[in-house]
């Protein structure tokens, strides 16, 4: 399916590409200057993180490996459950390190609040979280949000590596759909 057809189905642009850019650009900044010049190791799980992650961690003025994981969580409907499991762990030791997830979108916050509590497991020194859009409304676990780009009504968006059934992830904006069933990947 080419781009020039998912466009079809889309009903009207809600972020640009142009606010998505400048909002990731004022995150990092501030997250650099928050972080002091200490170093972070960015993790972000797949795939939806992935385009967030490579904008942000280009306009970090700190030294930031990154480190990618594979979550599956169940759940039905446009739900996560309360459980996640590890498809594809971490290859870096994260005992000791500064950690930043980097998310692109917290919903019920059922996925943050195991994968916090997984990665505490290995002992970190500390572990932050930084999500492109957030979804308060929606929330039934409580997670730490440390650094927000977009809060967003209770709305199912796509684009910017937010999917509907594995669709419309390489939309280089933010939109609503024409149509939304009840279904949703991670
Ligand atoms: P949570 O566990 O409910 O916080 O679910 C987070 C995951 O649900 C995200 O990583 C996304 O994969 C997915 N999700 C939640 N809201 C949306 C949305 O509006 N559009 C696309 N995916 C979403
Ligand atoms: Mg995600």
């Amino acid at each position: 399916m080419q781009i020039a057809d998912i466009r079809d189905d889309i009903d009207y642009e809600l972020i640009s590409h142009e606010e998505l850019m400048k909002r990731i650009r004022e995150v990092a900044d501030q997250v650099s200057k928050d972080y002091e010049n200490r170093d972070i190791l960015l993790v972000a799980a797949l795939k939806g993180a992935v385009n967030t992650l490579a904008v942000f961690s280009q306009e970090l003025s700190l030294n930031a490996p990154m480190d990618f994981m594979s979550l599956s969580s169940y759940g039905s409907g446009t739900k996560s459950s309360g459980q996640i499991t590890v498809r594809e762990d971490l290859t870096t030791d994260v005992r000791g390190r500064n950690v930043l997830i980097v998310e692109d979108i917290i919903d019920t916050g059922n996925t943050l609040y195991h994968l916090i509590e997984y990665l505490q497991k290995d002992n970190p020194k500390s572990v932050k979280l930084c999500t492109l859009f957030d979804k308060p409304e929606r929330r039934e676990k409580e997670v730490p949000v440390d650094w927000v780009g977009f809060d967003i009504p209770n709305k199912f968006i796509v684009g910017y590596g937010l999917d509907y059934a594995q669709r419309y992830r390489n939309l280089p904006y933010i939109a609503e759909l024409a149509f939304v069933e009840d279904e949703n990947e991670n």
